[in-house]
């Protein structure tokens, strides 16, 4: 079998920090702008080489590559040129992460929501969440330096909602030698799901009492004063890996994002940030000829983002981070976004190209999300809250005029619904407690039910015990002989 080779261009790449304006080379690993604390954005000095190629042209380089049985070509990397190309080929570390699918919302959820939807079911990646996108290109980068360097040990270390320890810890588990994982997660605010997959990929997991925002505190003072490698969406080499959703939404779609509004929860805003980069990658090189739009969801327990832009004149603007009360978009329940200048940054260029209404924020309420996620799942779909999210503010978009029946909302059920089954319970149990303000319908409950007790079943024969307990089944279901 012949394996596709990997691509011989190589870009020139920099850390541009966006607080200061200063560039940096990317033979260190910065987390922040030494000089100013300023989030970086990675550019690379040598992108307007690819506008050489044609945009049709890239776009077959794209579809024969998502083909490749060359694994380093296959997930987020058959997008090289436009990810991290200055990575060698066995630098790339490859978990199977990227390629998730884009699936139709059913017929039954469109009948119900009378919206025309569309879920990209991100977790259907390895750790199940979109943020294997990030790390399989910040382990990657971290392996080549961790080589360049001859480091015999690197702490990778990160804060966490949950999803981004689970990422963090499996990729450091795989690439293994001198890579060893600690996460730091707010003590009780993770799901079950989520703190069980550090603990198995064997990462040091430490518990911290507070809120994610308290985690984060923590992870910064020792990225300032200590050697360890931070793997937050600080860490620009993620956004770049994050970008990869854009470029799968534009591809799965044949490059035409006419009519199509993409639909992103937002937590500490790395998600959105790279999805804007990406799209806008695509259409400086031609690859896309228009834009989609873009809109970030918001919980009211978490919403300084959606605050920000609800004031109508952007001179008017003013950025405070809010105090999070619980949510049941508990990966998304941050007060005080890291990334949120770079919302600012990648939601101008965005609104230059697409015109006002090319970047929004809606905010939707928490009883609105669970209904959403449940309604989603109960008709053929995996979404997490998060993904409840996004159907609730395609919902609140429609009701807003924001959307028209002709576009279709494209919702980022940005992990696995097995990761928020507890939400679920609740819902199930009508047991939330009183802050997160959720009210079940009881007429979507669903339990088991137990056909027969345990002590009725020993109290059977053998013999009859298949066919008893079979008629037991016939009556509960009420069902006719053949
Ligand atoms: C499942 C899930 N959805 C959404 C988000 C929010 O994404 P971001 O923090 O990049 O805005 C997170 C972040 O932790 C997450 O884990
Ligand atoms: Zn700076």
């Amino acid at each position: 079998m012949s394996k596709d080779i990997f691509p011989d261009y190589r870009g020139n790449m920099e850390y541009f920090c966006l607080g200061c304006g200063k560039r940096f080379p990317t033979d260190e690993l910065h987390y922040t702008c030494p000089d100013c604390g300023g989030v970086f954005l990675l550019e690379d000095l040598n992108f307007d080489e690819l506008k050489k190629t044609s945009g049709l042209e890239w776009r077959r380089i794209f579809d024969k590559r998502a083909a490749s049985k060359n694994t380093a070509l296959r997930g987020i990397f058959r997008f090289y040129e436009l990810m991290a190309p200055v990575l060698n080929e066995d630098d790339i570390v490859y978990l199977g992460e990227g390629n998730t699918p884009v699936v139709a919302s059913s017929d039954s959820l469109n009948e119900r929501t009378g919206l025309r939807t569309a879920y990209k079911n991100d977790g259907q990646n390895p750790s199940a969440s979109f943020k294997d996108r990030g790390m399989a290109c910040a382990f990657s980068y971290l392996k080549s330096l961790t080589r360049a360097k001859g480091w015999d040990e690197i702490l990778t270390v990160c804060a966490s909602t949950g999803d981004t320890s689970a990422a963090a810890a499996l990729y450091a588990s795989y690439v293994g030698g001198p890579i060893k994982s600690v996460v730091i997660l707010p003590q009780g605010k993770v799901t079950p799901a989520q703190l069980s997959q550090p603990l198995g990929s064997g990462a040091t997991v430490l518990e911290v009492p507070g809120v994610f925002d308290d985690c984060m505190k923590v992870v910064e003072h020792l990225a300032d004063n200590y050697r360890v490698a931070l793997l937050n969406s600080k860490n620009a080499w993620r956004i770049l890996g994050q970008e990869s959703y854009a470029f799968e939404i534009a591809q799965w779609y044949d490059w035409d994002l006419d009519g199509k509004c993409v639909f992103v929860p937002i937590g500490n805003a790395g998600n959105v940030t790279a999805i804007m980069a990406g799209f806008l990658k695509l259409h400086a090189l031609g690859v896309i000829e228009k834009l989609p739009r873009i809109f970030g969801v918001q919980s009211h327990h978490a919403d300084p983002v959606y605050r920000y832009y609800s004031v109508e004149d952007p001179a008017e603007r003013e950025f405070s981070p809010v105090k999070v009360t619980p949510s049941v978009a508990q990966a998304a329940m941050i007060g005080n976004p890291v990334s949120f200048p770079r919302v600012r940054h990648f939601a101008e260029k965005f609104e230059a190209i697409g015109g006002r209404d090319a970047f929004q924020v809606v905010q939707v309420t928490e009883q609105q999300i669970m209904d959403s996620m449940i309604l989603a799942n109960r008709n053929g779909h995996i979404a997490c809250t998060q993904g409840g999210e996004c159907l609730a503010g395609a919902a609140r978009a429609k009701e807003l005029g924001l959307v028209s029946d002709e576009e279709t909302c494209v919702l980022d059920s940005t992990a696995h619904h097995l990761k928020f089954v507890d939400f679920q319970q609740m819902y199930f149990d009508n047991s939330f407690p009183a802050d997160y303000e959720v009210t079940p319908d009881t007429s979507l409950a669903n339990r088991p039910e137990l056909v027969l007790s345990a002590e009725e079943k020993d109290r059977l024969p053998a013999e009859e015990f298949a066919k008893t307990t079979a008629e037991m089944v016939v009556s509960k279901l009420g069902l006719s002989k053949k």
